[in-house]
């Protein structure tokens, strides 16, 4: 018996060795079949890889796959256990690797089907989402229904915690200016679908409800369904060049209407199923970052009031009582430098979304081969000392020149990322930020719950960096006294 069981325990060993070894060979006998090896990288435990690291500290994990391996290395991460990621730590390598085609692709992961299923439209779709004028309305429209009653609970000076309203606002504008419609704070889908971005889980699907997530999906996919069907028929009755451009999805019909090219992923049922996609990609991105980097912002102004009383100056000084308009963001460098700092601090997206290579490829003369996975390290980009200095200092300043009058601008700073897949959602975002953040500090103060200890500025560690939940309490202002 005591035999069998050694026998056992030693056949598991050399299993968990040989898997271990077979991870570690990847790039002496990979796919390109190149003697080249692989970017270097830790020692990772068999089967889990480095996860447990991750599991531990990941943020100083990230930090320290830089300061050890320096551009490049490699990894080995839960889901992607049998395969290696390869981690891009500097500016230069995410640069000249997501600039090109074969680093452009997204892994195909059991997990992500349901949304990799279709034409991607996006370089199409990122010029439709830039600055608008329908953006800039629906946001004041939030802010107004916000600024009237923010707490909407308590009453005014109690504490509140702003996640969810801040939530549902963003959220509602963004779905007014896809789908044309707002929906009051109270909607439940509207409610039900906040919490989308906060379940995907990216790398222990089972334990982070993954199946609830893709049955909400299919929900949410009818949901769509209906809606451009909606717009379709509402299109038909008024005549296709009639109606005027009314939302997101009229703009996209309209492209579909004018396509003749077969190969066009707008081309006739190919470019309605990727509207589709497209709709379900936006919402589940775009509903729950600008949101919660707003969340970030609010606390980071409780926790340095001198911060949120120069923002108060400069709105009083700028707009005084007339509402924000994103025309006032180029006179407005104070609170454009503190927003800039918000994104650097909170670094929301620290591991960027995953990338995979669509062929065989080289960077920095490694062999990379077709579908790996590419992991671009901007945690480290936002905390590298050597560029920033005191980079676990909230220091608005750094992003102003020496006159403080005017915004620097540093090239190595990509919260959305950079080349072909970075996020198209970025000027949307960046407005609705401007929008939102003054619309309301124009309005209130916002200072610590002093019944509490001060609310920490340590993270919820997850594919997105939330804020931990903090109460504020919410005073009126009047413009100009403090
Ligand atoms: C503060 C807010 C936001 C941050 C920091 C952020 C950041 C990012 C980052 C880092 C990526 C990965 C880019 C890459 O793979 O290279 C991304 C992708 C994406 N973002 Fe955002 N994002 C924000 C808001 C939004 C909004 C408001 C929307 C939509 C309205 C949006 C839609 C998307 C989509 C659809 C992708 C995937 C694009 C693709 O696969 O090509 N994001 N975002």
């Amino acid at each position: 018996m005591l035999f069998h069981v050694m026998l056992g325990i030693v056949a598991f060993i050399c299993t968990l060795i040989k898997l271990n070894l077979r991870n570690r060979l990847w790039g002496t006998s990979g796919s390109t079949g190149s003697n080249k090896p692989c970017p270097p990288g830790p020692w990772c435990f068999p089967l889990f890889g480095y996860m447990p690291f991750f599991a531990y500290k990941p943020l100083e994990r990230l930090q320290a796959l830089a300061s050890n391996y320096g551009e490049i290395c490699t990894i080995f991460l839960g889901q992607y256990r049998q395969a290696p990621v390869v981690v891009l730590n500097s500016y230069y390598t995410i640069r000249e690797a997501f600039k090109e085609d074969a680093f452009s692709g997204r892994p195909t992961l059991k997990m992500l089907e349901v949304r990799n299923s279709g034409a991607n439209a996006w370089s199409a779709v990122r010029e439709k989402l830039g600055r608008n004028n329908a953006s800039s309305q629906c946001d004041i429209c939030e802010i107004l229904v916000l600024g009237n009653n923010p707490w909407k609970d308590g009453k005014v000076g109690t504490p509140v915690d702003l996640k969810a309203r801040l939530n549902l606002a963003v959220l509602n504008a963004l779905w007014s200016i896809i789908c044309g419609q707002r929906y009051s704070h109270d909607d439940g889908l509207v409610r039900n679908s906040v919490h989308w971005a906060t379940l995907i889980p990216p790398l222990a699907p089972r334990l982070t409800r993954w199946n609830a997530f893709v049955h909400s999906i299919s929900a949410v996919h009818r949901f769509l369904q209906d809606i451009i069907e909606e717009h379709k028929q509402e299109r038909s009755t008024q005549g296709r060049n009639s109606g005027g451009m009314k939302d997101f999805i009229d703009l996209y019909l309209s492209e579909i209407d004018a396509t003749s090219d077969p190969a066009s992923s707008f081309y006739k049922e190919r470019g309605e199923h990727s509207l589709l996609i497209t709709l379900l990609d936006l919402f589940m991105a775009g509903a729950d970052t600008t949101s919660a980097t707003l969340y970030w912002a609010f606390l980071y102004m409780v926790l340095h009031e001198d911060v949120q009383r120069k923002v108060h100056n400069e709105i009083d000084l700028v707009l005084g009582n007339s509402p924000p308009s994103l025309d006032h963001k180029k006179l407005m460098p104070y609170t454009e430098a503190v927003l800039l700092e918000i994104l650097r601090k909170s670094s929301l997206v620290p591991m960027g979304l995953f990338h995979s290579t669509t062929s065989n490829t080289k960077l920095l003369g490694f062999d990379i081969p077709k579908d790996t996975v590419i992991m671009a390290n901007l945690y480290n980009l936002n905390n590298d000392a050597a560029y920033w200095g005191d980079p676990q200092t909230f220091r608005p300043e750094r992003f102003l020149d020496d006159s403080k009058t005017t915004v620097v601008k540093f090239e190595r700073f990509i919260p959305f990322s950079t080349g072909k897949r970075s996020c198209p959602g970025e000027n949307l975002s960046r407005d609705q930020l401007f929008l939102f953040f003054v619309g309301l500090l124009q309005k209130f103060i916002f200072v610590s719950d002093y019944a509490r200890p001060k609310p920490s500025d340590k993270p919820n560690n997850g594919v997105i960096l939330s804020a931990s939940p903090y109460t504020v309490v919410v005073r009126s202002r009047v413009v100009g006294v403090e």
